[in-house]
């Protein structure tokens, strides 16, 4: 099927992905952090790239995705923004910056779309949070919903385990869907849920439905840069697809640049001045 953007130069809006899944082209979605890699992300015709707040993790070295702060995701935000020239840009609202109070939520959001230049926010959570989502979505700002495994509830759940797998978890999921649809949101990503399940919410919903650990039944699919790139070598997930294995990659690199520099191999006369 030929891409539904075909000029790549176009920049993806919201809109282009609402057609895309009416068209039945898939939508690909990948998270970045920093200016370099977000300009090679871009540059593959990426559509969407998702500034998540996984950088607690895999950039701050963080054990979840709590500690980190507004003003952190804004440094790591702008960063991908200026990159993305093609890619729709969405950056994570960390945890504890739309909970409290939904007008600190409007705050935030307002703050994190100015300061970045990115084009949308994902938030998590359904019924309990809609009304904050509502009054972003109403100050001009698109939301991209997150249902499924929501890290920042971690302590909640007390597991990263597979989310919905019983009738009641999964009734509220689907009712949660429809109500983020409903309350304006632009797309929705399912984490770690059942396939099935994922299929029957993709199929209800007019709004494109991205999914990680949610099987092939949704309309695109969203992973960790690090994670696909094999950087982590330690987290292997059953969804988890490597592209390559960088960890092995960049280990040999900088063990050969240690050995060069220690046995004065390097810089030879070539590489001074
Ligand atoms: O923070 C993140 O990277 C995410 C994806 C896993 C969807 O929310």
């Amino acid at each position: 099927m030929a891409n539904y953007i075909s000029d790549d130069k176009k920049k993806v809006t919201t809109h282009h992905l609402l057609e895309m899944k009416k068209q039945g082209e898939k939508i690909s979605m990948l998270t970045s952090y920093d200016y370099t890699t977000a300009t090679i992300v871009d540059q593959t015709g990426m559509d969407v790239i998702l500034v998540g707040d996984s950088a607690s993790n895999v950039m701050a070295g963080n054990a979840t995705t709590l500690p980190i702060t507004v003003d952190e995701m804004i440094v790591y935000g702008r960063a991908v923004a200026r990159a993305a020239k093609r890619a729709l840009v969405v950056i994570d609202m960390p945890f504890g910056s739309y909970q409290a109070d939904p007008y600190d939520g409007v705050q935030a959001a307002v703050r994190m779309i100015k300061e970045t230049g990115a084009d949308a926010l994902k938030l998590e959570g359904g019924e309990e949070f809609a009304d904050v989502i509502r009054r972003i979505i109403n100050a001009g700002i698109p939301v991209m919903g997150h249902l499924g495994l929501m890290p920042q509830s971690i302590h909640k759940y007390g597991t990263y385990g597979v989310r919905a797998k019983d009738d009641s978890e999964a009734e509220k999921l689907v009712r949660d869907a429809h109500l983020l649809e409903e309350a304006g949101c632009f797309a929705l990503v399912l984490e770690k849920i059942p396939a099935a399940l994922a299929a029957r919410v993709a199929g209800e919903l007019s709004i494109p439905v991205i999914g990680i650990g949610a099987g092939n039944g949704v309309d695109g699919q969203v992973l960790v840069v690090t994670d696909m790139l094999g950087m982590n070598d330690g987290f292997s997930p059953k969804f988890l697809r490597r592209y390559a294995d960088l960890h092995s990659v960049m280990t040999e690199a900088i063990s050969r640049y240690v050995h060069d520099v220690k046995t004065k191999d390097f810089p030879n006369e070539k590489e001074q001045y």
